[in-house]
């Protein structure tokens, strides 16, 4: 599915990912953990094509895309919900889907699946996005990426900073699409139960390396503690 070779990638003369490797299942979620500042945000950049590595190669399906233009990569199936409940927040939710929505096909069909999705956006439909809660605008965020009917979701840290009954309906919808098929997620993570549930593969970053990595479930959970508190 989508698959991150050896990446080396960084920001102007810094280098922060010293060839990282990740594989996100096919269908299935892939987790990546690690500290503030391991490299986490940067390798979903790297993902979506909005870094260019100076080494290594990203694939889709097989198909070498470490030279696309991010919009290619969104063409292609990918979508990308970057960390901190971004919207645009002098439109409406609606507005903010629609926005998305606007000249594709199926495209009204689209936004009212992501709303089923999340029924907070129901009633929210006609707010002002910048009146929304954190949780809310989160919820917002994932729901404008599902409008574009992607095969692979990069989500970074979509429960960070958000009330604890908020996170468990935002888990829930993402293990819920998980589960559903057709969908296969890279989702960053810094609660290791929920990203540990979610996951069949997780990749534990450490000052832009992976020094940890496995097979996902409740099982694995420890070792991820582990290797975290290190
Ligand atoms: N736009 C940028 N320009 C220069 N350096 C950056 C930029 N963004 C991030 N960095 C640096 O890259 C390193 C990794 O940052 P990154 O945001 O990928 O970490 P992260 O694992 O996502 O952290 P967090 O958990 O806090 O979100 C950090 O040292 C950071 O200072
Ligand atoms: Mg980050």
């Amino acid at each position: 599915m989508l698959e991150i070779d050896d990446v080396r990638v960084g920001y102007h003369r810094s280098t922060v990912l010293h060839g990282v490797s990740v594989e996100v299942p096919k269908d299935g979620v892939a987790a990546v953990l690690g500290h503030n500042g391991a490299g986490k945000s940067t390798l979903l950049r790297a993902a979506v094509g909005l870094l260019t590595p100076t080494a290594g190669r990203v694939r889709l399906d097989g198909e070498d895309i470490t030279r696309r233009r991010p919009h290619e990569r969104v063409a292609r199936g990918m979508a990308y919900v970057p960390q901190g409940q971004q919207a645009f927040p002098h439109l409406t939710t609606a507005e903010n889907l629609r926005l998305v929505a606007d000249g594709r096909r199926r495209g009204k069909a689209a936004v009212d699946e992501a709303l089923h999705l999340f029924p907070a956006l129901r009633t929210l439909a006609s707010r002002r996005a910048g009146l929304l809660s954190g949780g809310q605008r989160q919820q917002l965020a994932i729901a404008r990426a599902l409008v574009t009917g992607p095969r692979v979701l990069l989500l970074d840290e979509p429960t960070e900073g958000i009330q604890p009954s908020v996170v468990t309906e935002i888990e829930e919808t993402i293990l819920a699409l998980a589960g559903r098929g057709g969908l296969s997620v890279l989702l960053v993570e810094q609660h290791v139960g929920f990203a540990m549930r979610a996951a069949q593969r997780y990749y534990v970053l450490e000052s832009g390396r992976v020094t940890s990595s496995g097979t996902g479930g409740r099982e694995a959970e420890a070792s991820v503690r582990e290797a975290l508190s290190v």
